[in-house]
């Protein structure tokens, strides 16, 4: 059956298109014209339908941790989000860092989730050869130590990684010797941690991670830039012509350093949350990033309220960044062909997605529908995710996601997941 979309705005990271979107029965666009016919429409009456977001940065916790999240509750946040893609990233327990365990993932995915999906492997002293002829979409590095076990830092092991992996190598770029050091001096709080692994421990390790690139001819992408130094790095790289692209989170752009004081461990995250003058850099230099990944880790209330010490990092995001940024677009502050390019064309783009994220003929019909005039407010309670509480909780947000399709099929009508656990399908990658 034919479905058409009508009386809605399409956007698409190039601007406006005139025109109503015609979904065939395989699920993707069959047309965008005029005066088009079909066996059903759905009138949007003036609405704006997007491409549905691609997450190239979340953490599900499925396998291993599913007390935090699973792949239902998660992708069911990515939907209520307007995300209809996720990448998920291999920090379980125990870590994806073989076929085999990306088989144990994609097994559990298949009957849970409920939006599309790709996994990224992990990268560890030895497994390169294996993360290059494995079927993950890309590689995470750790090069710096986070939740989880996942770090490389020997100096031949990086040496191999890079000449090995040929796809893109999504780097967390902290360098641990830098944070050891760091957090002797500094008092062990939540209102510390940027004290705790500085913005020169991100550089440090970045500016590392580049010249492997460049040594190696590797594919770098910076994973949660979060520094005006990183900014600076990036830029140069890209500039003489390296393969280097790079994502910023929402926490990044719409929360500093300040936000630990008043939320402690609920507001902390690797890399921290930095000052008022790094966060201004990231949203001077937005032409200049390729895209803005929620780096969705939930923890538990409870595990937040640990101290410091004993408490994760990490802070969940797939149900606020679309309503972050289009309360942003309401304040004049980002385009709405800056938000598509950076949460859907810009993803695809670096993963090499294939079909997804254009409002074009042959596409995936992956749509998210809102309304620029409805405001809500965040909060925790009131979530999809297993996690339920946002570091955004209590903020007052003008525009809202109130319709999210995947592959023509209405997966969330505003209020409810409107499909069955198990119907998310695996991305094909080039
Ligand atoms: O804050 C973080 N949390 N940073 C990471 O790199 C990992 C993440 C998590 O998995 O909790
Ligand atoms: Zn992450």
């Amino acid at each position: 059956m034919s479905l058409l979309f009508s009386n809605c705005k399409l956007f698409t990271h190039l601007g406006r298109v005139n025109g109503d979107v015609l979904v065939g029965e395989d699920g993707k666009i069959a047309k965008i014209g005029h005066n088009l016919a079909s066996d059903e429409t759905i009138n949007l009456h003036g609405k704006l339908l997007l491409p549905g977001l691609i997450d190239p940065h979340v953490h599900l916790r499925d396998p291993g941790q599913t007390y935090k999240e699973d792949f239902y509750t998660g992708t069911c946040a990515a939907l209520a989000g307007g995300v209809t893609t996720i990448l998920d990233m291999p920090n379980n327990s125990p870590p994806i860092i073989s076929q085999q365990r990306l088989n144990e993932k994609n097994s559990v995915a298949k009957t849970k989730a409920v939006c599309d999906y790709g996994f990224h492997i992990g990268a560890t002293d030895s497994n390169a050869l294996e993360a290059q002829n494995s079927n993950a979409v890309a590689m995470k590095l750790y090069m710096g130590s986070t939740t989880g076990d996942l770090l490389v830092e020997n100096e031949n092991s990086l040496q191999n990684i890079f000449s090995t992996f040929k796809r893109t190598i999504v780097v967390h770029a902290e360098d641990n010797k830098c944070i050891k050091e760091a957090s002797v001096a500094v008092y062990h709080a939540a209102e510390n941690h940027n004290k705790m692994r500085p913005p020169l421990c991100a550089e440090i390790s970045l500016k590392k991670a580049i010249d492997l690139t460049k040594k190696h001819s590797a594919k770098l992408h910076v994973a949660h830039m979060s520094t005006g130094g990183e900014v600076e790095l990036v830029k140069q790289a890209k500039k003489s012509g390296l393969r280097v692209s790079c994502e910023v989170t929402p926490q990044h752009l719409f929360l500093t350093e300040e936000a630990t004081r008043e939320k402690g461990n609920f507001a902390r995250l690797n890399p921290p949350l930095r000052s008022k003058s790094d966060q201004q850099a990231l949203w001077a230099n937005l032409s200049s990033v390729d895209c803005i990944a929620t780096d969705h880790a939930p923890h538990t209330i409870e595990e937040k309220q640990k101290p410091y010490d004993e408490a994760p990092s990490g802070l969940p995001g797939l149900e606020t960044t679309l309503p972050l940024l289009l309360d942003a677009f309401s304040r004049k502050r980002i385009s709405l062909e800056e938000i598509v390019r950076l949460t859907s064309f810009g993803t695809s783009q670096v993963f090499g997605l294939v079909g997804k994220a254009q409002l074009a003929v042959g596409f995936d019909a992956d749509f998210v529908v809102v309304d620029l005039e409805k405001e809500t407010r965040v909060e925790n309670g009131d979530l999809w995710t297993k996690c339920n509480w946002s570091p955004f909780d209590g903020m007052k947000l003008k525009g809202q996601v109130v319709q999210t399709f995947l592959r023509g099929n209405e997966v969330f009508d505003g209020e409810n997941i409107c499909v069955k656990q198990g119907s998310g399908k695996n991305v094909n990658w080039k």
